[in-house]
């Protein structure tokens, strides 16, 4: 059996835990969080053992964990994910990776120091439509991918928004770190490249020190060019992609169907597996574990890449 420890009962464990019911030798063995009524929904649902100190959990289970999952606020990344390292701990850390380029370089060198995993969890790879609309591009069907474009809108600062993503020392930013970095993710994933220029502005929400909205002008190294606008205000919730090919033209529409048109035009739809992608994320997870591999699929690299990008967006890194 895979013993897992859970660093963080809130809104993505959710996520988790549904996909730890699709595997059968695999158990979220211990769980820690401070809020009493996150960690006991977590514990009364798995039968894990409760913590309120993830570093006591850690220290008492260190020998017996194959992997722990991180999912707690952007702040705490680094700190738990070294301490993980430094106990020998394979890590799944959620996205984004940290608050700043250093705090992820701090990070990869732990890891790499103590030879444990590090997997951030970007996960747009296992978006079923994602997959469908990659194996569109590489088809070559459509030509060449020259361009995309993402607008997306939800209510930023809900009232359900837990507090600390609208502060920036914990959060490292607002939308565009924390949605902004989906959209670089979905990007990354396109176009098998990395983010080679970004350009464009944010902008702050009142009596906030992070952002609400943002436009972002990305250059990727193979060439590709994207502009991403992510708006935080009350209104429609929705979210569009569409990619501009030399021979034709993709869209993903928010119900995940995907919509395609070559030369002439002539728009086909598909409608793709609705199974969550964080399913076939955790089962891959796993699955590392299992082979004894310990190579991410979404590595320390990879997350620093989308870091470094919007923290060069916000004007906080060159
Ligand atoms: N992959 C995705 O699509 C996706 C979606 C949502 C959130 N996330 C990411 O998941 C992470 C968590 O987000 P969330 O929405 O679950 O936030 P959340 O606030 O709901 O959960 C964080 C939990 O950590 C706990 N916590 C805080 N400090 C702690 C400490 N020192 N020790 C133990 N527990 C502590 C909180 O009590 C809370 O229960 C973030 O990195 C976020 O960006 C990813």
């Amino acid at each position: 059996m895979i013993k897992v420890a859970l660093i963080g009962c809130g809104k993505i464990s959710r996520g988790h835990l549904n996909a730890f019911k699709t595997i059968d030798d695999a158990k979220i063995v211990a769980a820690c969080d401070l809020a009493e009524a996150n960690l006991k929904a977590v514990c009364d649902e798995t039968g894990a053992a409760p913590y309120t100190d993830y570093k006591q959990m850690i220290k008492e289970l260190a020998n017996e964990l194959d992997l722990a999952i991180i999912t707690l606020p952007h702040g705490l990344h680094g700190e738990a994910t070294c301490f993980c390292a430094e106990h020998g701990v394979d890590v799944f850390l959620e996205k984004p990776m940290g608050i700043d380029s250093d705090d992820c370089k701090r990070m990869i060198e732990a890891c790499e120091k103590a030879g444990v995993m590090l997997w951030v969890g970007h996960l747009q790879k296992y978006m079923p439509h994602n997959v469908f609309v990659k194996s569109l591009i590489d088809s070559g069907e459509l030509g060449e991918l020259v361009s995309c474009s993402e607008t997306r809108n939800c209510n930023y600062f809900s009232d359900d928004r837990p507090r600390w993503f609208l502060s920036k020392k914990m959060s490292g930013g607002g939308i565009m770190i924390n949605l902004g970095a989906h959209a670089l993710d979905k990007l990354k994933f396109f176009t098998g490249a990395d983010v080679a220029e970004i350009n464009g502005g944010v902008h702050i929400r009142d009596g906030y020190d992070c952002e609400d909205s943002g436009q972002a002008f990305v250059k990727m190294s193979n060439g590709v060019t994207a502009q991403l606008t992510l708006i935080g205000h009350t209104g429609a919730i929705y979210e569009t992609v569409a990619l501009y090919l030399t021979k034709g033209e993709i869209r993903i529409n928010r119900d995940n169907s995907v919509e395609w048109c070559g030369v002439d035009g002539v728009f086909k739809k598909k409608e793709c597996d609705k199974t969550p992608a964080m399913t076939y994320q955790i089962q891959d997870v796993i699955a590392t574990i299992r082979n004894g591999s310990k190579k991410p699929v979404v590595d320390g690299a990879y997350g620093l890449d989308i870091v470094h990008a919007i923290k060069r967006l916000y004007g906080d890194e060159k």
